[in-house]
């Protein structure tokens, strides 16, 4: 007999079915209980609403587990490859030689963008947030690929759709950094692999035909792996809450990318520098600082600190930081800001305040170090947080659409006026709102 859970409302009693997850995760089904009762459940910001069953990423927030369809984080930032991750998230298991050299060729055949979507990037004025470009260019993409719009979709026009996204998304984003510098954009090279192609666009010359160093491209390639998918995170949910209205997948990761921006959520890696930088500015009194966070007459938050979900530690956190210092050593470079960080980091970890609100670093607090260790410009680093969260979404989006989940639809308590007769212009009286 399967497990339910009673709820008892006045003299009634219901019995409530209880769903439990492959890592014994348990959640009380809900989904009738309006019918049922007339009651909705309230809960702000979706702290403790399951929003779907899920078979792409497990995480453990207490235990500090990260799992992509079973792998561990750390053996798949070890071992694999972004493409390979890619695939993994995607299609569900570990491609083959043959499969991801297939995947590999398919992808290179699609890396060119219509060339007049060029004329998009010099309608940009020369200073507009990348992550503005980005989610725009995305969105723009069903207008030259309208394949993506029949409103009946075979597997094989889903499958073309997404690598078509994943092809293009590494040459726009490396044309928004060149248009960026005012320099002349750079044609992909489809000898290379996924991520090397994008770093020779993003920092080759048009005159030279530059050769990668392997160490940036190892960095890149555990960076993207780490930010693959998040499972339910905000941006995640607004691609499949998008999705679910039957929106075709490049609007619906477009979206995706506008929640993304927001400093809480991707744009927290611009953030962190941006704040480490400030501190160096002031001096680089952490103490001050973390008195600043404290405060709550202060709208500062110490960025790249806390997560709704891991209340132990961030275990993208761990790899990064480690990957921090063995780049920066690899590349010679001595950053002044990552010792301010790691001071920072000693202080805060150590605070009752952050200690109590179980505030620990996340996978943002280091990122953005290695990304300016390896050339990009602030601005860009959200970008490239998205280009690492394409993967998810597209898997994502892929498994709502599969599982044929209803659109989505929350509820509401009304908490407004009720029943006001209408004024006439001239008779209403001023409300400061
Ligand atoms: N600095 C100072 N206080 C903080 C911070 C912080 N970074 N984060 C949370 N708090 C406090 C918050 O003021 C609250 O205190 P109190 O209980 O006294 O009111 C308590 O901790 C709980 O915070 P919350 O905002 O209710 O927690 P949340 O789960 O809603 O928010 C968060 C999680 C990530 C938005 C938040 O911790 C935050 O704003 N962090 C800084 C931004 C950041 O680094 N975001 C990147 C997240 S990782 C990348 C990704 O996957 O998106």
């Amino acid at each position: 007999m399967s497990e339910t859970i009673q709820l008892k409302i006045g003299d009634k009693t219901y019995d409530l079915p209880v769903i439990t997850g492959s890592e014994d995760e348990k959640a009380i089904d809900i989904s009738k209980l309006r019918d049922l009762t007339g009651y909705v459940t309230l809960d702000i910001g979706y702290k403790n609403t399951g929003a779907t069953k899920s078979a792409i990423t497990f995480l453990d927030g207490e235990l500090g587990i990260l799992k992509y369809r079973g792998y561990p984080i750390e053996q798949l930032a070890q071992k694999s490859s972004f493409l390979e991750v890619a695939y993994l998230l995607i299609y569900g298991a570990l491609p083959t030689a043959e499969q991801i050299a297939d995947f590999q060729r398919q992808i290179n055949h699609h890396t060119l963008i219509h060339e007049d979507m060029k004329k998009f990037f010099d309608g940009f004025p020369s200073h507009s947030h990348p992550m503005g470009q980005l989610t725009a260019l995305i969105s723009s993409l069903s207008a030259f690929y309208p394949e993506s719009l029949k409103p009946v979709q075979t597997a094989e026009d889903v499958n073309l759709t997404i690598t078509k996204l994943l092809a293009k998304m590494t040459t726009i984003v490396s044309w928004i950094y060149k248009k960026s510098l005012g320099h002349p954009v750079i044609y992909p090279q489809n000898k290379h692999d996924y991520v090397t192609n994008f770093l020779y666009m993003t920092f080759g010359q048009r005159t030279e035909d530059v050769t990668i160093d392997p160490v940036i491209v190892e960095a890149m390639n555990v960076l993207l792996i780490l930010h693959a998918d998040h499972e339910q995170n905000c941006s995640t949910s607004t691609v499949r809450i998008v999705g679910s209205s039957e929106a075709n997948l490049y609007s619906s990761v477009s979206a995706g990318i506008s929640a993304l921006w927001g400093p809480l959520h991707g744009g927290a890696n611009q953030a962190v520098i941006e704040m480490l930088e400030k501190i160096k500015e002031d001096g680089g009194d952490t103490d001050k600082w973390i008195k600043k966070a404290k405060d709550k007459n202060d709208p500062f938050r110490l960025m790249g600190f806390g997560h709704r979900v891991y209340k132990n530690f961030d275990p993208r956190a761990k790899i990064i930081k480690k990957a921090c210092d063995d780049i920066l050593e690899k590349l010679g470079i001595d950053d002044e800001v990552l010792e301010i960080a790691k001071r920072l980091e000693e202080v805060a970890l150590k605070d009752p305040y952050f200690v109590e609100r179980k505030l620990y670093p996340n996978v943002d607090f280091y990122s953005g170090i290695i990304y300016r260790a390896l050339g990009f410009p602030t601005e860009m680093f959200t970008v490239l947080f998205a280009l690492g969260r394409l993967p998810g979404w597209i898997a994502q989006w892929k498994e709502m659409k599969e599982n044929k989940e209803p659109i989505g639809r929350p509820r509401q308590i009304y908490v407004g006026a009720i029943d006001r007769d209408y004024i006439e212009m001239d008779k209403r009286e001023l409300v400061t709102q």
